[in-house]
Order: structure tokens, then C-alpha cells, then sequence
């Protein structure tokens, strides 16, 4: 047999090496493992015209993600656009300025389509036959579809006040939806256990060092999109943490094997004020991480009181010299009509969370305006509608009379003539 890209997991902690199975704590410090590479083989084997030559999917950069064969779930996921932003950057006064669009992903919308492509390729090449997850609603969906169409059984466990429409997107593709009584702590908690006593594959319990590698493919394609060049700031939303240290570790990665040239960057975390432990640690100056026992936002994909890897987020943004913000509900509802009048974009209320930090923090000065910036979006504006819906004017009903339409237009012009 070959030499193999990926190695083992290893504890972050210690460094201990652990064998590539359905486990995810350091059994001495409970330190999480992660995935590990040969990065020398790797070095050697591949190559920016070698990742070109193949399809657009997060899958090009297969040397780099934890599986051992060839990958059998999500096939068609990643590869998103990166869409120049002039007029938002002529909005926000700035000079250079990039969309990652992962609300666009295949199959579900979110950037959770990556993680659960990794987990489920891995939980069937580790046998698994039920996949579950602990989830805000955008993984359960991606959980949903993607052991749909790769013939697993699920069951997903939400906080039970999700937006309807995330529950809806999660129930068409029959699996098992729980939802439970209590914020997503509890659910994550309730996980753990199951996980213990079923010994399911439970994507973001004992599966997580497989499932946290998938984000790295949002980084790389920034990386490739702009011409193999790593962008000076990068702004991320923050739930568990794990979206923004999985590309700083792809940036990191991708000079290390020498797909890009090293270059100086800063990563940015996003959260919303209501529940915001990762921000509240960064700008006490401290990386301890208080629990927030009751999230209060519209931002419900990113309320996580207890971020698993917040430690790790923070450490990750001071290291590199960026900062963190956080915004309220009113901020988020505006962000979102930001990105959409600007650039056509409709995120979910993630995506207004970092759009409104991203505004914050060029208009504080921690981003400056002359370098580049990419504001990573998350997750489909349609799976939040009810967040947005009150904020939003009526349509204008008429009758099927081009007599009423004349009337309703010489109106406008009206008003406009008078407004100017
Ligand atoms: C739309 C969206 N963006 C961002 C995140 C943050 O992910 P992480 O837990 O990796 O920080 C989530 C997590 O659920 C999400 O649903
Ligand atoms: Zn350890």
C-alpha cells in the first residue's frame, strides 16, 4: 500500500496520536483530537494545475481531508462563488472586497453541506449505518439530505423553537427529527450520552475530528478563487468556534504544502450580542470562555452558549492579529438588507451577523480599508424568513388595470420629483 495523506487524529492538547476511528478526546487531558497529515507526502503529490484539473467541488482538495479511499458522500458540495462586491465595498467605503457564498452550497444551502460530506464519507468507511447530529438547524438539514441520498438512517436533535423553516427542511427527507425542550447545550449534552449508549456515528460528537475538516474547504477555495492568493482579512461567524479555526487552518496548510505563498492575514469572529461568549472572552482580553446559559437572539444558528472550540477561535484571531464583534438583532435584520440591496444576496440571519461586524469593524478602524477582505456568508436567507418578514414593506396590490398601474407609477413619480 501506498503512503497514506492522512495519518492519524492527535490531541490538540498533548499531541498524543490516536488510531482514525469513531473517537474524538484525548483519553489522558480530554484535550479534542484532530485530524493530522503527512504534509511532506502531500507536498509532493499535488499542485495547483492538479487541483484545477479537476471538478468544481469541495473534494479538489481530497490530499487534505480525512478519509482514506475516495469520497462517497456529497460529491457535488463546495465550490461556491466568490463574487467581487463593488457595491457593497463602494457602501462600506472600502477598497477590495469578496463574498464567499455558501449560501449557495449543494444540496441544503448552508456551509454545513462541507462538514457532513467529510462525516458521512467517513462514517461509511467506518461502517457506520445510523448518522445523527446535535444541531442549530442548518446541520440537521445537510444530515438530513445527505444520509437520504447516501442510503443512511438519521435522526437529527434540535432546540425546539427553531425557525419553521429549518425544521421543515430537515423533516422532507425522513429522518428522525427530535426536537427538544431546552437550548442547544442541553441538546449537545443529550447527544453525548446517545452517543455513548447507541454507538451511532454522531457527526459532531464522536465523528467531529472528521467533521471539523470540511470547513477548511471554504478557506481553500478563497484561496484558489483569488488567483491562489490569501486574503489580508477574512471575517467569520462564530458558533462552536470551529468554521474559523478550520480556515485559518487551511490558510496555514495551504503554505505549508506550497500551494500559496506566505503571506501575512487576519481572521475576524462574528457572533450576535445575545449570545456571544467567543467575542465577550476576546475583548475581556482573556481566553476562558463563560458559558451564555440562555442565548437570546434571531441569530439562532450561531446560539451556542458553550463553544467547543471557543478557546481555539480566540487563540486563532489573537495569533493573527484580528478582532472580534458582535451586533444586535436590528443590526443583523440591517446587514441582511445590506448584502441584499447591494449585491442581490440573501443570506440567513448568520450571514447578517457577519455582515454587520464586518461594517463594524472597518468603520471602527480594525479592518483597513485599502486591503482585501472576504466576509464569509453561511447560510440561505429563505430558511430565516420569519427574522426579516416584519422589517420588510408589503407589495402593493392592485387590480389586473393598466388604468391603476399608470395611476400607481404617476404616484411614484410624483413623490420622486417631490423627494428630489
Ligand atoms: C449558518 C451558519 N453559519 C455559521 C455557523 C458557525 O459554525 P461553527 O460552529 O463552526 O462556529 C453555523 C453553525 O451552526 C451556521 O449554521
Ligand atoms: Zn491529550
Amino acid at each position: 500500500m501506498g503512503k497514506e495523506f492522512f495519518s492519524y487524529l492527535k490531541c490538540r492538547e498533548c499531541g498524543r496520536q490516536y488510531p482514525k476511528k469513531a473517537v474524538h478526546v484525548c483519553e489522558f487531558d480530554f484535550g479534542p483530537l484532530e485530524a493530522d497529515y503527512n504534509y511532506e507526502h502531500i507536498r509532493h503529490s499535488i499542485s495547483r494545475s492538479l487541483i484545477e484539473a479537476r471538478p468544481y467541488n469541495m473534494w479538489r482538495y481530497r490530499e487534505l481531508l480525512p478519509i482514506d479511499g475516495e469520497p462517497t458522500v456529497g460529491l457535488e458540495t463546495g465550490f461556491t462563488p466568490l463574487v467581487k462586491a463593488d457595491r457593497l465595498a463602494k457602501a462600506l467605503g472600502v477598497k477590495e472586497l469578496y463574498i464567499k457564498n455558501d449560501a449557495f452550497n449543494h444540496p441544503t444551502l448552508s456551509f454545513k453541506d462541507r462538514v457532513v460530506s467529510v462525516a458521512l464519507s467517513r462514517a461509511k468507511e467506518l461502517d457506520f449505518k445510523i448518522v445523527a447530529c446535535a444541531s442549530t438547524g442548518n446541520l440537521a438539514n445537510s444530515v438530513a439530505a445527505h444520509a437520504a441520498a447516501a442510503g443512511l438512517k438519521s435522526y437529527v436533535l434540535i432546540p425546539a423553537d427553531l425557525e419553521q423553516s429549518k425544521v421543515l427542511n430537515s423533516l422532507v427527507y425522513g429522518t428522525q427529527v427530535i426536537g427538544i425542550h431546552g437550548p442547544y447545550d442541553q441538546v449537545n449534552r443529550l447527544c453525548s450520552e446517545i452517543a455513548g449508549k447507541y454507538g451511532w456515528g454522531f457527526v459532531n460528537v464522536n465523528l467531529r475530528p472528521y467533521y471539523a475538516e470540511g470547513s477548511k474547504t471554504m478557506g481553500f477555495e478563497i484561496l484558489e478563487q483569488l488567483g491562489w492568493r490569501v486574503p489580508r482579512h477574512t471575517v467569520i461567524p462564530m458558533a462552536s468556534g470551529s468554521l474559523l479555526t478550520k480556515v485559518t487552518k487551511s490558510y496555514q496548510e495551504a503554505f505549508k504544502v506550497g500551494l500559496v505563498d506566505e503571506q501575512p492575514f487576519a481572521v475576524y469572529g462574528a457572533q450576535a450580542t445575545g449570545c456571544s461568549p467567543i467575542s465577550a472572552a476576546f475583548k475581556a482580553g482573556t481566553d476562558i470562555i463563560r458559558p451564555v446559559p440562555k442565548p437570546k437572539t434571531i441569530a439562532k444558528s450561531l446560539a451556542i452558549g458553550t463553544p467547543a472550540d471557543g478557546y481555539y477561535a480566540v487563540n486563532a484571531i489573537r495569533a493573527s492579529h484580528g478582532s472580534c464583534e458582535d451586533v444586535t438583532d436590528e443590526e443583523i435584520v440591517d446587514g441582511i438588507k445590506l448584502l441584499a440591496e447591494t449585491e442581490g444576496i440573501f443570506s440567513e440571519t448568520a450571514g447578517g451577523v457577519t455582515l454587520a461586524c464586518g461594517k463594524k469593524l472597518i468603520e471602527s478602524g480594525k479592518i483597513p480599508r485599502n486591503e482585501s477582505i472576504v466576509i464569509c456568508i453561511t447560510g440561505h436567507g429563505l430558511k430565516t424568513a420569519e427574522a426579516v418578514a416584519p422589517h420588510l414593506p408589503a407589495p402593493r396590490l392592485i387590480n389586473p388595470s393598466l388604468r391603476e398601474f399608470d395611476a400607481l407609477v404617476a404616484n411614484d413619480a410624483a413623490l420622486h420629483a417631490a423627494a428630489a
